[in-house]
């Protein structure tokens, strides 16, 4: 096990730079990312809180006026990477996307806190959590202007599963305008099989300048993007970082009515977006006002928000177990009997570490018998294949980029979570 501890932390070390780690060490991602930066610094964590800190630090700096936290820094300017930092034009100091993440720090301060004892650190823990804050307000104030209690995603890369059929039908309806002109990267680093199709980036592009025509104006954009979606995985991060955000304010004696308000106001929302019908949860498309139905892994993200209802959360549970039912290795993104299921194509299919990794933390406090299972198959997975950046349901084949940094980050963590289990 030694060895593969040793790996991992050798992963993270050699992909990170002054301040702040790249997602993979090859150049298909050559900046910061707002939630690889999260699970990374959680990874750290378990052997050099300072860089841990570091990436937090690093990425708070980036945080718009307004609130919002970019889903990409760029702070090396000199790269091939598309969209780069002159195609956003954000005018930042620190170059920007103009798109979120999922919000997963909160949760990810909460764990660090939960496993040390923070003295040293922990005016400067305040200041990032007081960033993060502000990060929540700008969700509720302007991904959900109308106070419904769930957040919206206004690009499908916010939500960090890009081409996940989820969008299919939305993006289906974003028009690409004839002289569409720009030259993707990404497809030139990793075998195009396991990349987003030409037409996926056509949209992705044609959504992106749209925002920057409406000077991304969080006020107007609401109602203006091309792209408008309720996305359970999403609002399910949030929930669930709201419940954490509320512990860490109160560690501070900072004010947290506000995020409490907003709790229970998704807590009862959330569960609307339950479908007795086929047991599973959907998402809405608030631009064309549609019900989408797909069996994507993210939606048990739910069991991450811990909601109280016992019983839909044994329903869920009872669901997820058919998810993967018939696969070697899991829990692929897409139920592998759907249409939809692609085996090798990124967020269509393959497994991925992340998703794992935030079930089985819902999974802990509801079925722990389910939740090691889970780990267990996780970390042989790692162990066996490396930390590939996804992995194929079938084979267990890694795909994308290799020394990825999530995967390795995430497999400490949970080798690490309990240090005297035996594994
Ligand atoms: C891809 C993934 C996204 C991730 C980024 C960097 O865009 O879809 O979730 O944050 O790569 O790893």
């Amino acid at each position: 096990m030694n060895n593969f501890i040793n790996s991992a932390k050798k992963v993270l070390l050699s992909n990170k730079k002054n301040g702040y780690t790249l997602p993979t060490n090859n150049k298909l991602y050559p900046a910061q990312w707002n939630w690889d930066s999260g699970f990374i610094a959680l990874g750290y964590s378990h052997f050099k809180l300072k860089y841990a800190l570091d990436e937090l630090k690093t990425l708070i700096k980036g945080q718009w006026r307004d609130g919002m936290i970019p889903h990409i820094l760029f702070h090396d300017l000199n790269t091939n990477y598309y969209p780069n930092h002159s195609v956003w034009a954000c005018g930042n100091k620190i170059h920007s996307s103009g798109i979120t993440q999922p919000p997963i720090l909160a949760i990810i301060i909460k764990l660090i806190f939960d496993k040390y004892k923070i003295k040293k650190e922990k005016a400067e823990f305040k200041k990032i959590i007081k960033g993060v804050l502000k990060y929540h307000k700008w969700f509720i104030k302007f991904r959900d202007p109308n106070n419904s209690g769930l957040v919206s995603i206004l690009h499908p890369w916010e939500s960090g599963y890009d081409n996940s059929p989820l969008w299919d039908y939305s993006m289906s309806k974003v028009k690409i305008p004839k002289n569409l002109k720009y030259k993707r990267g990404d497809n030139k680093v990793v075998n195009p099989e396991y990349r987003p199709l030409d037409i996926d980036y056509d949209r992705y592009v044609t959504i992106k300048n749209h925002l920057k025509k409406n000077n991304y104006n969080p006020n107007k954009l609401f109602k203006a993007s091309l792209f408008n979606v309720v996305d359970v995985g999403f609002n399910s991060i949030f929930l669930r970082a709201n419940k954490d955000l509320v512990k860490l304010l109160k560690m501070f004696d900072l004010k947290s009515n506000e995020i409490e308000t907003y709790i229970s106001r998704s807590e009862k929302k959330i569960v609307k977006l339950y479908n007795k019908k086929n047991n599973s949860f959907i998402n809405i498309d608030l631009k064309n006002k549609k019900k989408i139905t797909i069996p994507s892994i993210t939606h048990y993200f739910i069991l991450f928000a811990d909601l109280r209802d016992k019983k839909l959360n044994n329903k869920i549970i009872k669901n997820l177990k058919k998810h993967s039912n018939k696969e070697k290795y899991f829990f692929s993104s897409i139920k592998s009997d759907h249409r939809k299921f692609e085996e090798k194509r990124y967020w269509r299919g393959p497994v991925w570490i992340n998703c794992n990794w935030i079930i089985y933390q819902g999974l802990k406090n509801k079925d722990i018998k389910f939740a090691n299972q889970i780990k267990k198959k996780t970390i042989n997975l790692v162990k066996q294949k490396g930390f590939n950046e996804y992995f194929s349901c079938k084979t267990g084949k890694g795909f994308g980029a290799t020394n990825f940094s999530w995967t390795a980050s995430l497999f400490l963590d949970l080798i690490f979570e309990n240090k005297y289990e035996q594994l």
